[in-house]
């Protein structure tokens, strides 16, 4: 497809989908992750454009996994037609109506994406239409900051209970669940829709079209923190200290490792069992904190981390200023 027509296509989606999102938005009284959200053009942009990030790990069970949605439904090549032509803005390009108007016979991954924002936000998906994936995964996709059980919230810190995760980044992980229950996307949503939601067994191309759209749920930009995890020239001087003593004393970074700040593999920290070593980005909006949502602020999430290391260790415990400086530092991610 001509490059400018692939472009064309991808605005329109973005603007079918635009009530959607705002159907969303309109429901997010939690300003702050609103804020930080990504845009629906940037979403679509990020579907459409190459992953660089990680591009040179080696592939994981979720990415054999994305292999296989390519094979049926065809990606765009893979580097952008032409390097002054990256569609970073996409929104200065002149939308041709026409080419719209004669769609691709099968899928994008695009395409796929904007039905799946459509079905994120479609309660029919639960037993008695109670609950969209929305409903938990609030602010596009990020989390409403509740514990669980099924569809019930209970209070944080109950043992039966599981906190909602924020899907941002979701594409980039390979163990899925805090137990690590499900190995790919796919058998994660599968179980939440069945399991959680009680709804009915999801199609293939249900299914699909969900995973291509949590595919698209990328961390905002990070003025403070690389992406390899190292500070930036101008982040705060605690952030940098902070940075120090995570991946020094405070031995965060053995599990919790950089550039991900997950872990493909449980441990068990005192919490109650195994668990997922979970992603630490976005910290700062997930609250409260662990599997079972116990720890309402992160820095008492930052202490209970570093006392369970040091006792495991035999090390250091942190004074009251390196914890505010370790908490900065994960607050910033
Ligand atoms: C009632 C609230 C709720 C609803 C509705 C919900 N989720 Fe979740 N979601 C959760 C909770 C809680 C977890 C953690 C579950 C666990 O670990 O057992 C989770 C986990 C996930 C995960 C795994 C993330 C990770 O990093 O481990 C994905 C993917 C996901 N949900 C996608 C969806 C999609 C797609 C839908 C709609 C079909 C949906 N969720 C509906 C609350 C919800
Ligand atoms: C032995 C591995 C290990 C080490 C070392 C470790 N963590 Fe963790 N961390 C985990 C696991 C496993 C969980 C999830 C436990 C649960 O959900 O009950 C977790 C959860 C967290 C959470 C909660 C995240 C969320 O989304 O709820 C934070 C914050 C955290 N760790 C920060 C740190 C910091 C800071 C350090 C260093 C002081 C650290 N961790 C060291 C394994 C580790």
């Amino acid at each position: 497809m001509a490059f400018t027509g692939l472009k064309s296509v991808v605005l329109c989606l973005s603007l079918l989908a635009l009530p959607a999102l705002a159907a969303d938005l309109s429901t997010a009284p939690y300003i702050r992750a609103v804020e930080k959200k990504p845009s629906l053009l940037q979403m679509l942009a990020a579907a459409w454009r190459p992953k660089s990030v990680h591009a040179a790990a080696a592939p994981t069970p979720a990415q054999t996994a994305r292999t296989r949605h390519a094979a049926a439904a065809p990606r765009k090549p893979k580097a952008p037609p032409a390097a002054t032509a990256a569609p970073e803005t996409p929104v200065a390009q002149p939308v041709t109506v026409g080419a719209a108007a004669t769609p691709p016979a099968q899928l994008s991954e695009v395409e796929l994406a904007a039905k799946g924002l459509l079905l994120f936000n479609d309660a029919s998906l639960s037993g008695g239409s109670k609950a969209s994936c929305a409903t938990c995964h609030f602010s596009t996709g990020h989390t409403n900051n509740k514990t669980y059980v099924g569809l019930d919230v209970v209070a944080d810190g109950d043992p039966n209970g599981r906190n909602t995760p924020t899907l941002w980044g979701v594409g980039e992980r390979s163990v899925f669940g805090w137990q690590g229950q499900a190995a790919t996307l796919e058998d994660s949503i599968r179980g939440i829709i069945v399991n959680r939601m009680k709804g009915p067994e999801p199609s293939p191309e249900t299914l699909a079209a969900l995973v291509a759209y949590v595919r698209t749920l990328n961390y905002p930009a990070n003025w403070q923190v690389k992406e390899d995890g190292t500070p930036r020239p101008d982040a705060s001087a605690a952030v940098k200290r902070g940075f120090d003593l995570y991946v020094g004393d405070g031995g965060c970074g053995t599990c919790h490792q950089l550039p991900s700040f997950d872990k493909k593999s449980k441990d068990d920290i005192g919490t109650g069992g195994k668990f997922k070593v979970p992603t630490l980005h976005a910290a700062a909006s997930t609250a409260p904190y662990f599997h079972d949502g116990r720890t309402a602020s992160l820095r008492d999430a930052v202490k209970l981390m570093w006392e369970f290391y040091a006792k495991k260790m035999e090390s250091r415990l942190p004074t009251e200023a390196e914890l505010d400086d370790l908490t900065a530092y994960v607050g910033a991610l």
